[in-house]
Order: structure tokens, then sequence, then C-alpha cells
């Protein structure tokens, strides 16, 4: 999750990249890095400083000759290679003429390189990204344009990008192309500019533009042509920008929540990006634990706070089915204090959003003090929780402002049943037909979240009918009890409502008691497996007078009789239906808060990142 800028034909290049550097500060960096490039010469420097790189950068440009009037800038949010200065971007190929910076992940980067290596090109850092630069190398040695290099380099990767390519040979110029990860365009009289995000050149372009997958732009002082790559000319579609920075940081959307409700598809996409090689097998690329550790694993502790524990509750039902281990779960406060058993072969797997929540820090300590091998999985590279775990596998969710997470916990979901299905495979408990089969609907979940994001005004209907409400139980069974416990958490925390969430079987044990009319049952009923059970649940509701909500999939045609609404989502592998059976529920606490009136990024007494115990 870069951030990326560039600029060709300006006056103040340098200052415009650093100001776009800082403003691209929300999206979370570990290192920084420009490129200035003119005839026959590239000037290039790199920090890494984690939050202070773009501060280091700075002071490092005060010895940047003057005169250039192009170059391109990369904050980096590292995926392939370790946050060092040598990873930092823009990358340069053999020659040093040619600068690039990227945003994504080349997933066949391994085999370009052996390729580009094997005829005699040097690299210089562990990215992935700096195959882009060889492989523009190769195409401009064979005589080609910058803008057709990158075409034909294009054509050879997979995976994610926004890139930005310069030449000392051919100067002012930049090429710049996308796939998934974000670029715009921007223009004012004699200046044209690209970045990731709209608000770097917010108050420098004058006209912004975007680039859709797969297209391709040079930039040049005087505009830009764009073409697809078979090379056909596009027309770039101009946006209405009327932003101002506030806005432009949240993406245009009203606040950071529903920016990163809106971005789970994209969170998804790529944590699943580079997880499967062409034979099959499942790979972390960061994950230090050998496969034979990993075979020899007897039992699982999913250890974590808050959404986070939510997550880590779904990769119990997960790990336990598809690679028949053992998996408890635990509220890392507790765990640390508990004097907890570990015994040989104990996987420890701390989860957690920031990495640096104490008590999860903390259990994985406790952990690691008593002979267990500890596995984070952590959204912020190099967090603490990454440096002090044997082994770290990313989500690669993005920066999460807003208090309340979302994209975090369907990017751990993901993570989490990647992992499980590696167990799998070393362990033989599922066919690789089975793991090919599971791998490949995974990777639908992100399109089937986007469909359920484009149903919110059904959502937002159904709030409105509802704001009145006070009291609210959210029911589900197998993987809908954690379901239903997240979407408890985020209504409480936002709308300041009390809801709370059960598994649907335990309600005769207590809260049925607690039923009456003006209680709102919010039921998580999409498993068919389970469904007739639910079904029998929410029948004894109703009869008690509340009004039922379900979350159902589009071919349930039993729910209408026991549901007063029905929030619908598509139909899925019951084991990935928490990444999409938690957005309606996301949107639905999200209406009721701002129907209320309430702030949802900023909710009363919580924070982000909790560091006391
Ligand atoms: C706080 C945040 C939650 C988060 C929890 C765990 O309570 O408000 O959104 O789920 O901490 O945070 P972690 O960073 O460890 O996932």
């Amino acid at each position: 999750m870069c951030g990326i800028i560039g600029v060709v034909g300006s006056s103040d290049t340098l200052d415009t990249l650093l100001e776009g550097l800082t403003r691209l500060e929300y999206r979370g960096y570990d290192s920084a890095g420009v490129a200035l490039v003119r005839q026959g010469q590239t000037w290039r420097a790199r920090t890494a400083e984690g939050t202070e790189s773009v501060s280091a950068l700075k002071e490092e440009c005060k010895k940047a000759p003057r005169g250039f009037t192009s170059g391109i800038g990369h904050t980096r949010w590292a995926t392939h290679g370790a946050p060092e200065a040598v990873n930092a971007h823009p990358h340069l190929d053999c020659s040093g003429h040619v600068a690039i910076i990227h945003n994504g992940i080349i997933e066949n980067h391994a085999e370009i390189r052996a390729e580009l290596e094997a005829r005699g090109h040097l690299f210089s850092s562990r990215t992935d990204s700096e195959v882009l630069a060889h492989l523009v190398e190769e195409a401009r040695g064979g005589g080609a344009e910058l803008m057709e290099a990158v075409r034909v380099s294009l054509l050879t990767v997979r995976g994610a990008f926004a890139v930005a390519a310069m030449d000392a040979t051919e100067p002012d110029v930049i090429v710049a192309a996308r796939r998934i990860s974000p670029l715009v365009v921007g223009t004012a009289p004699g200046v044209t500019y690209l970045a990731s995000d709209i608000p770097a050149i917010l108050d420098r372009a004058t006209a912004f533009y975007a680039v859709n997958d797969d297209e391709i732009v040079r930039m040049g002082p005087e505009g830009f042509r764009a073409i697809d790559l078979e090379g056909a000319p596009v027309r770039l579609k101009q946006l209405t920008i009327d932003w101002d920075l506030e806005t432009a940081e949240k993406g245009g959307f009203d606040d950071f929540m529903s920016k990163e409700i809106a971005e789970q598809p994209d969170a998804i996409r790529a944590t699943l990006l580079d997880r499967r090689r062409k034979d099959g097998t499942i790979t972390f690329d960061e994950l230090r634990v050998s496969d034979d550790e990993l075979r020899d694993v007897k039992r699982v502790v999913l250890v974590a706070a808050g959404t986070s524990h939510h997550a880590a509750l779904v990769a119990k039902y997960a790990i336990e089915r598809w690679a028949r281990l053992g998996v408890d779960v635990d509220i890392a406060s507790e765990y640390r204090y508990r004097d907890p058993i570990v015994e040989v072969g104990t996987l420890v797997i701390g989860v957690s959003q920031s990495g640096e929540t104490i008590d999860t820090i903390q259990a994985a300590r406790e952990a690691r003090r008593r002979g267990a091998r500890v596995v984070a999985i952590s959204n912020i590279v190099d967090s603490s929780l990454a440096r002090e775990s044997d082994a770290v596998i990313y989500t690669r969710a993005g920066l999460e402002v807003s208090v309340a997470s979302t994209k975090a916990f369907v990017a751990q979901v993901a993570a989490l049943e990647l992992l499980a299905l590696r167990l799998a495979q070393l362990r033989q408990t599922l066919s690789p037909s089975d793991v090919d089969a599971l791998f490949l609907g995974l990777s639908h979940v992100s399109a089937q979240v986007a469909q359920v994001l484009a149903r919110g005004a059904d959502v937002d209907d159904v709030a409105k009918q509802l704001l009145g409400a006070r009291d609210f139980f959210f029911l589900g069974r197998h993987v809908g009890f954690p379901t239903a416990l997240e979407g408890a958490l985020k209504l409480k925390e936002l709308s300041y409502l009390h809801a709370e969430g059960y598994p649907a079987g335990e309600l005769k044990h207590g809260p049925l008691a607690l039923i009456e009319p003006g209680v709102v049952v919010v039921a998580v009923a999409t498993d068919p497996a389970m469904h007739e059970k639910l079904l029998s649940n929410l029948a004894e509701v109703k009869a008690r007078g509340a009004t039922v909500v379900a979350v159902a999939t589009d071919d349930d045609e039993k729910i209408e009789a026991v549901a007063d609404y029905v929030l619908r989502v598509p139909v899925t592998e019951p084991m990935f239906t928490p990444m999409i059976d938690i957005v309606p529920l996301q949107l639905f606490a999200y209406a009721m808060a701002r129907g209320l009136g309430k702030n949802v990024d900023r909710p009363r007494n919580l924070a982000k990142t909790v560091t006391v115990e």
C-alpha cells in the first residue's frame, strides 16, 4: 500500500514531490525516496527511517542538484523485502538511466527475476518491484520508446501495480500504468502530475483524470495521452474534484470508516496476491517457519483482542475443519495471566491489526518464553508484534484510520484461512483438488464483497426503520457466531447502543428471557447446514415480539417467514461467509451511528491502538 507521485515540466520538482509524499503520510510508510531525471542524468535519494522517512528524505534532498523539471517519489509499505533503504523506491536498471516506482505486488517476480539474472541483469534490492526497471531496460535496449517499453514489460507481469517509469535517455517523459492499485493523473498549464491518491497533488493540479486497469499513460509537460495494453488509444475520464484536503484524504468519502468499508474488496484481493505458487502450494514469502515445523504442529492457540479476536475465532473453525488440528482462541489479556500450558508442538498465532496492542504483544512474549513458536498476523510491517514473533504473515489492508476496524478484519480472516489451507496441505488433510477449489472460492470473495457493498442502500433503509431501537442481539451459528460477535461490536462501539453477540444455540440458556417487543434480533443466517436450526431460533424470538433482521443468501426462500427485514448476500462456501456477511452488519452499524449523530471515526472512550493494559 505504497504512495506514489510524479511530476513532469515543473519549476519546483523537488518541493512538489516532497510535499506530495508528506500528504501521503496517512497511508503509512516505512521508507521513502525520490528520483530526478534529466538528459543523461538520474539523481536519487532514499531513506528508511520509519515514520521519519519523509523528514529524513527532505534532509537528503538538500544535496540535490538544481534544475530538474521531472521526477518521481514513493513512500513504501513493505511487502517483499525488508523496510531498508536498499529496498526503498525508486529502483534503477543496470544502466542507472531507468527509474521506476511501484505500488502493488508483482506475483511472478521470482520467475522474471531469475530470467533477467540469467540474461546478466544485476539486482540491488529484494523487492518484487525492481524487475520492472530491468524489464523496461531490456525493452528500451531493443529500441522501443519508453511508453512502448512499459507496455511490453507489463505484458509479462502478473499481479497488481501502479507504476511510473522515467528514462534519462528520454527525458521529460513519465510513463505510468495501473492494474488494481490506484493511479490518477493531474494537469496544470505546462505541468503534468501523477499520484496514487489525489491529496498528493490536490493543490497543484487543476484537472484530474482517472486511469483504469491496464491503461498506460505517457505524460509530458504539454499533457498526456493514454493507450491500453494492446496499444490502442484510450481516453481518460476527467474527475470532478471539489474536495478540500481533508475530504481528499478520505478519498471523497464522508469519513474514514466508509472509505475503509469500501476498500474491503481490495484488502482481501491484496492479502491473497502472490500466495499460491503455480504448483498449487500456498506460500507466504515472509513466513520464516519451515514446512517441517508447521507439519509438526500439534496444537494451535490464537491470541488477540477486539475485532482481531473475532477473526481469530473464525480461524478456529477453518483450521479445525481443514487441517484437523485442535485450536484454542484466547483473549490476549486472559491468556497472559492464566499460567498457560505450552506443550511441544504448540503454535501460537498473535493476531493484531496494529501489531502494537500491549496485551497481544505480552501474550506472544509469554508464549515464546514458554517455548511456543509464535506467528504474528499483522497489518503493519515491522510492528512490535511482527518483530518479536518467530514469523509473520502480513495482511495488506493498507492503513486503517477509523477506530472501528473493518477492512483489517476481512484481511485477517483471508490471511488466517490461507494459513489454514497451508496447514491442511502440509498435513495432507485435504486433497490437492480440495485446496485448489477452496483457494479459487477465496479468490472470488473480493468480488462478492463488492456485490454486497453495491446493495448498501438496502441496509440504510433497514437502519432508518430501527433508529429508535435500544437493545440488539446478534445471533449466529458456526462461523456465523464470530460474525455475530463482530456485528454486535460494531454497533455498540459506533452507536453506543446495547448490542450482544450470542451463539444462536445458547439463546435458550438466558438471553431468551430478555426478548420482548422492541428488542431487535440480528441473525447471520447464511450457513446451509445450520439453517433449519437457526430458523427455529428465530421463530422463538419472533413469537416473543422481537423484530428480526436476517443476513441471508440470495437463494434463501424460507427466511422471509421469520424475518421482518432481510439483508441479502451472495452464496459462498460457508467458511468464507464471515468476510461477506460482516459487510451488511458494518454498514448497519455505520448507518445507525450516523442516524444517531455519532462520530463514526472516533467513538467516545475508545482508541485505535491500545498500548496500555
Ligand atoms: C482497539 C481497536 C479495535 C481493535 C482492537 C485490537 O480496541 O479500537 O478496532 O480491534 O484494539 O487491535 P489490534 O491492533 O491488536 O488488532
